[in-house]
């Protein structure tokens, strides 16, 4: 059998982890690409540098060179700039769109058979733009949200329990944005519901701290945004499918009438597994959970409709 390979196109800070935790996993051959073709070759050195100490024997390359992605199992799109000063959502949706659609031209012609991963913000939008670019199966595509933003949940569950980071798990779903939806009904401590644990303000307190948890972070650094939580989360996802092990997990997902929502990506519970989306499962909501999830999915289509006002996907 050969190795899997996993390619990450966008060697920023994001990528960068990512790749190193995937590594550090063992898991793929890695390959990063970036137009700043040096700084890439830079970081994989370095990456293999450390290699011997740090245990991990797969080739890390770093290339301007789109073409090394080929054959590859999985492709990562991190790519895209952050929001600077002056710019506004819009503006930053179509520079992302465009960087997103020549990451999706470049995997149709190296890595046909690829699952593509897209972490690139706006994050559900620029999902549409890799699908659509693209033009590969629905189940292919997927994008890196709610694992992020549960992995935050559980980590503010657990300190405020003071209990093991491992004992908590977490649901949120709905689009990467300030509508996500913490789930508290479904967000356990050894399958201890949090809404047993703590009281209703408490509760409360931390999924908002959740909602904004990327924000938390910007505000902190200042230069830009949160990574070593959003690349782990990638690691996950990509384990998941070269590993072929089934995880069940918020993953920014198409659907076509789960949910009551048609036609858009949004972060719903989903299996994942060699072939990418292997399943999507549908939780029965409460009449709240589901109207706040119908919200996150309006604040999402109405970036799909910007979107559509300049984006053709050839
Ligand atoms: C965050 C950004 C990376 O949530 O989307 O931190």
């Amino acid at each position: 059998m050969s190795k899997n390979k996993v390619s990450i196109i966008g060697a920023g800070n994001v990528g960068a982890t990512a790749t190193y935790y995937i590594a550090e996993k063992v898991i793929a051959d890695l390959v990063m690409v970036d137009v700043a073709g040096g700084m890439t070759q830079a970081k994989a050195l370095d990456f293999l540098h450390a290699g011997p100490l740090r245990g991990y024997d797969v080739s890390i390359a770093g290339t301007d060179d789109f073409a090394r992605i080929a054959d590859s199992n999985v492709v990562v799109i991190t790519a895209g700039l952050p929001r600077k000063p002056g710019m506004d959502r819009m503006d930053l949706l179509k520079v992302n769109a465009d960087i997103v659609k020549q990451a999706a031209r470049a995997i149709v012609e190296h890595a046909p058979n690829a699952i593509v991963i897209v972490v690139s913000n706006p994050l559900d939008i620029m999902c549409h733009v890799a699908l659509r670019s693209t033009g590969f199966d629905l189940r292919r595509v997927v994008g890196m949200a709610g694992i992020l933003d549960s992995t935050r949940f559980r980590y503010f569950v657990a300190e405020q329990l003071g209990c093991a980071l491992s004992s908590v798990h977490a649901m949120v779903l709905g689009g990467h944005g300030d509508q996500m939806v913490p789930l508290p009904r479904l967000t356990t401590v050894g399958g201890v519901p949090i809404t047993e644990l703590m009281d209703a303000a408490t509760v409360a307190r931390l999924v908002d701290r959740t909602r904004k948890g990327g924000a938390e972070i910007v505000a902190l650094l200042k230069t830009g945004s949160a990574y070593y939580a959003p690349a782990a989360s990638v690691a996950d996802m990509v384990e998941a499918v070269i590993t072929d092990r089934k995880h069940l997990a918020p993953c920014a997902t198409y659907v076509r009438g789960e949910y009551g929502i048609d036609d858009l990506f949004i972060g719903v519970p989903v299996i994942l597994g060699k072939n990418g989306v292997e399943r999507i499962i549908e939780l029965a909501l409460t009449d709240d959970e589901r109207k706040q999830l119908l919200a996150s999915a309006d604040a999402v289509r109405k970036g799909v409709e910007e979107l559509n006002t300049f984006f053709r996907p050839t």
